[in-house]
């Protein structure tokens, strides 16, 4: 099938990527010409694992390419994925002009039958105005349409994978022909009838569930979805809290917890918080939708609130430790919101950057892929060639994105190099027992060890 997608960003490009790799011919789109430039070059935007040798596969055999006018696209595909960005507004909202624009160009230049897919995250009642936008502002009359909602659960840093290896795709729709087309497009995926990019040896494998609703329940499963997943997380942070406050360990708690298989124990690690592209601006949507319609959303405002208060105190702890922070140098390992991509979109570890440098702290960072993209965002802090280098003669590691890299390194080497061997783990991802062993001081999340001694000094 000839598909064109829109927007050349992680979900556009991994798609694109796919859906070629599936046998589809795809034109992906981006307005952003640089994009296209490095795309068209053989270079890569971005840095997504397995995405680089995909994208080449398919450029090579001709059933990928990327341009920048959507018209040249729309005119050679009857299937259009709209996979543009959707950022929060001041308020919360999404921002939903990126859409619109791209509604607007499909209007003006669409002919024949086309089914436009939304994949971006968008409200509940995106598509309704889609179709009533695609009926009022259509140029040519022979632009027959169906509007279909196709969420996108892909995750950063796994996302090829994702893509090949979904948990479920679910399609709003209200036409049977707009389901078919989808089936369609996604059948390779659906049987997993595909020679796999991703693993070698993985042939059986069972069909992927093929979830059909109507197009509002479609958009809001994403963003239920996600907000769920933000619970857990600031669940796991207000115990943690609780069990740094009372003499628990939290780490032991969550394990339990998660044991029970109504519960499940992803999202179930104690942190610095959630971050990224997805969660933070998609439980604000949310809870916007939510009032706006009249319902009670107070439970994802807690979980918001909860978030946000991480970074104020991850940082308390470290100036509790150090006692005055202006003038200390202090390394950071991690900037990227998680491990395995370069995305520092809303990332805790640079609001953590950004409030120890209003501190007046002197920072130092490192990162396996984010690090170009965290210049770009704040410029001021000394880039460190690699981990070691930023805990030269700092007072104090923040470890706060959990690459691999990081448990592979020479922890006494580490020791040797900094001012004061304090590891404040944003994480929980060193072993307490081995960093102290070797003789660091230790700080994770949710650790109430401190107050356990406080309470056996007390007897
Ligand atoms: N990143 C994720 O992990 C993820 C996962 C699931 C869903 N989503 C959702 O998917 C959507 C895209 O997210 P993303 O992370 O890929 O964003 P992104 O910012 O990486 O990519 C968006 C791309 O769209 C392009 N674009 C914007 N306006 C355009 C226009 N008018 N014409 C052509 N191109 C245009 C931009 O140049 C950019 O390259 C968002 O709604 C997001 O919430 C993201």
């Amino acid at each position: 099938m000839n598909i064109t997608v829109i927007g050349a960003g992680y979900v556009g490009l991994i798609s694109a990527a796919g859906f070629a790799e599936t046998g589809h011919r795809v034109i992906c789109v981006d307005d952003d010409l640089r994009k296209i430039e490095v795309l068209n070059a053989g270079g890569m935007p971005f840095y997504e694992p397995g995405l680089e040798g995909l994208v080449q596969r398919n450029r090579a055999a001709k059933r990928l390419e990327f341009i920048s006018r959507i018209e040249d696209a729309v005119a050679q595909c009857p299937v259009i994925f709209i996979c543009v960005g959707t950022p929060p507004l001041e308020n919360g909202e999404a921002d939903l002009s990126s859409v619109e624009l791209v509604a607007r160009r499909i209007s003006q230049c669409a002919r024949g039958y086309h089914l436009v897919i939304e994949k971006s995250t968008v409200p509940v009642q995106t598509g309704r105005r889609l179709q009533k936008h695609f009926s009022i502002y259509r140029n040519n009359p022979q632009f027959h349409f169906d509007v279909a909602s196709n969420p996108e659960f892909l995750r950063e840093g796994s996302g090829v994978e994702d893509f090949f290896h979904p948990d479920r795709i679910v399609v709003g729709v209200d036409s049977e022909k707009a389901a078919a087309l989808l089936e369609e497009i996604y059948r390779p995926v659906l049987e997993q009838n595909f020679v796999c990019p991703v693993h070698q040896g993985c042939e059986k494998r069972s069909r992927v569930p093929f979830v059909v609703t109507d197009i509002n329940s479609a958009e809001l499963i994403k963003h239920a979805s996600n907000s769920f997943l933000a619970m857990k997380i600031s669940f796991i942070n207000m115990v943690a809290d609780l069990c740094e406050a009372v003499g628990a360990n939290a780490a032991q708690v969550a394990e339990a917890v998660g044991m029970d298989k109504r519960i499940g124990s992803s999202f179930l690690r104690p942190g610095i918080g959630f971050g990224g592209s997805c969660f933070p601006k998609d439980i604000q949507a949310f809870v916007r939708v939510g009032q706006g319609a009249g319902c009670d959303f107070a439970l994802l405002q807690g979980v918001e609130r909860i978030n946000q208060r991480r970074i104020d105190q991850f940082v308390d702890k470290l100036k509790n430790e150090l006692w005055v922070v202006r003038g200390k140098r202090i390394g950071v390992w991690g900037l990227a919101f998680k491990p395995r991509t370069d995305d520092v979109r809303s990332s805790p570890a640079l609001a953590i950057i950004r409030r120890l440098l209003t501190e007046g702290a002197l920072v130092r960072a490192y990162d396996p892929q984010a690090m170009e993209k965290a210049k770009a965002e704040i410029p001021e802090i000394e880039y460190c060639a690699d981990a070691y280098e930023a805990a030269r003669g700092v007072e104090a590691i923040l470890a706060l994105t959990e690459w691999e890299e990081f448990l592979q390194l020479d922890l006494l080497r580490v020791r040797q190099v900094m001012t004061r061997p304090l590891i404040l783990d944003g994480r929980n991802m060193f072993s307490r027992d081995t960093v102290t062993a070797m003789g660091f001081e230790y700080l994770d999340i949710g650790s109430g060890a401190h107050v356990q001694k406080l309470l056996l000094g007390a007897r």
